[in-house]
């Protein structure tokens, strides 16, 4: 199927090139000249594991372009918009500036038939906002939410756990802004015409989808408003459970319980589940910090703040934990850490990404040099991308070389190369002070302290 791809950021350019792996002829598309250059020559504008590969496969077999031309678009038969909704700059809400471009742009290519499928990150009712202009030109809006995990997103986008697909239906909801709260058929076509519309919509998606459709992947598919709410609460969701486990750390802190025994205890009651139990210094990226603030602040638009006020407090709690781990390094270093060599190992939000939005990693390395101490920050694949956001800070590569001297360590981002590479016999060699903040507990405490450490984890004694 003929296919287009409007941004091609994170969500978009792996869109593409994981479409056009099974098969399907697709183009991407971007205002950014650069990034689509980059792209058109197979290489990933970032770091995401097994993508190069399917760029280069594409781009080679002929199946994958890149343009920043809108007017490619025109022939595709569904139109995937997959733009960015950042925060507002001055407020909670997401900004959607990026979203009403793409579509603005779009529409003068869209014929009738066309399926446009929004895969951004919306609050609700934005779907019905952007019907009618859609529907003007006879094509039709669907929305597909994305919930691909970085460092994960090629596996995800071909085998994803489930697809959701909202559609126009007899009650699509809501308008933004003013409008209140009543349902509204978004298009004037009539309920029986939407719902056609609808089926037919997700019968292209089905196919759009085959290979995840054939092996019996969840396909659920739904009205424009429940799709749009699926996504925003999957994530509002993660984030209160890794903000439940640091609330229980914070808890275990006074009383010197262990919280990551706490997690695996808890964890094992399959209602509970373990994942996304791990207590450190907290979620960041580019997702889920914004999505729950975005949420809170639709919910108010909508006279519903009450409902999810609990996420202002999912917030408090996670950016309480990363200066609990800067208070650890102060604490740990006798109270001041001015001119004290830092090392801290990770800037990006999590392993397997460069991706350092929002990264509670490198918060906790600018906090610590807003105190005066002399930091060193390494990381195997953001150092460019922090370094740019944060030129005051020290960057090194090579993982020996930041160690050397530090004063005290601090572990921010779990890559495999610190949890599980780095020997503390070896490290403690290289050290000035061996004091170690784990701010993820993701090491073996007893093997650190047998090696002379002193060491910290967060929420455990
Ligand atoms: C998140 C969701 O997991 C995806 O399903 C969703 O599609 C995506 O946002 C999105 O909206 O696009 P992602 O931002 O890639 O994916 O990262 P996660 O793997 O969810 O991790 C988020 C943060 O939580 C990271 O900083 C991670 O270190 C932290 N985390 C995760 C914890 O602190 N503890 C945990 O137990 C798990």
């Amino acid at each position: 199927m003929k296919l287009s791809v409007i941004g091609c950021g994170y969500l978009g350019a792996v869109h593409a090139a994981a479409m056009a792996s099974i098969g399907h002829e697709v183009v991407g598309i971007d205002v950014d000249e650069r990034k689509i250059e980059s792209l058109s020559n197979g290489r990933s504008p970032f770091f995401e594991p097994g993508l190069p590969e399917i760029l280069t496969s594409g781009v080679e077999s002929g199946n994958l372009r890149f343009t920043t031309d809108m007017a490619e678009a025109k022939g595709a038969r569904v139109h995937f918009v997959g733009v960015g909704t950042p925060q507002q700059k001055d407020g909670y809400a997401a900004d959607l500036t990026y979203v009403n471009a793409a579509v603005d742009a779009l529409l003068p290519y869209l014929s009738p038939g066309d399926i446009v499928a929004g895969k951004s990150t919306v609050p609700v009712g934005t779907a019905a906002d952007l019907a009618p202009r859609i529907e003007a030109t006879g094509a039709t809006l669907v929305w597909n939410p994305e919930f691909l995990r970085e460092g994960f997103a090629v596996q995800d986008t071909i085998d994803p756990d489930r697809l959701v697909v909202g559609v126009p239906g007899p009650s699509t909801g809501l308008g933004t802004g003013d409008e209140g709260s009543g349902p509204s058929t978004g298009s004037g076509t009539g309920a029986t015409g939407d719902e056609d519309r609808g089926e037919r919509a997700a019968e292209i998606l089905r196919e759009v989808y085959h290979p995840a459709v054939a092996k019996g992947t969840p396909f659920i598919v739904t009205d424009l408003a429940t799709a749009e709410l699926v996504k925003v609460s999957a994530n509002a969701f993660l984030a209160t459970k890794i903000s439940f486990i640091n609330a229980m750390a914070e808890i275990a802190e006074t009383v010197g319980a262990d919280v990551t025994q706490l997690a695996d205890a808890i964890g094992h009651d399959a209602r509970i589940g373990r994942r996304f139990l791990g207590a450190g210094i907290g979620f960041g990226g580019g997702c889920l910090p914004k999505d729950i603030r975005a949420f809170a602040a639709r919910a108010e638009e909508l006279g519903r703040g009450e409902s999810v006020s609990f996420l202002r407090e999912v917030d408090a709690i996670n950016l309480r934990r990363r200066e609990r781990a800067v208070h650890l390094v102060v604490d740990g270093l006798g109270g001041n850490v001015v001119g004290k060599k830092v090392t801290v190992l990770g800037a990006a939000f999590k392993p397997h990404s460069d991706d350092i939005r929002d990264s509670p990693a490198l918060d906790v390395a600018v906090r610590l040099k807003g105190l005066g101490a002399d930091v060193t920050v390494t990381d195997p694949e953001a150092i460019e991308n922090a370094r740019r956001a944060h030129p005051q800070l020290t960057y090194v590569d090579d993982r020996d070389d930041a160690l050397r001297d530090a004063d005290a360590v601090v572990l921010v981002t779990e890559w495999d190369e610190y949890r599980r590479e780095i020997s503390p016999e070896h490290a403690a060699s290289l050290v000035a002070g061996t004091i170690i903040i784990d701010g993820r507990n993701c090491l073996d405490p007893a093997a650190w302290r047998a090696a002379g450490w002193i060491y910290y984890g967060l929420g455990r004694p």
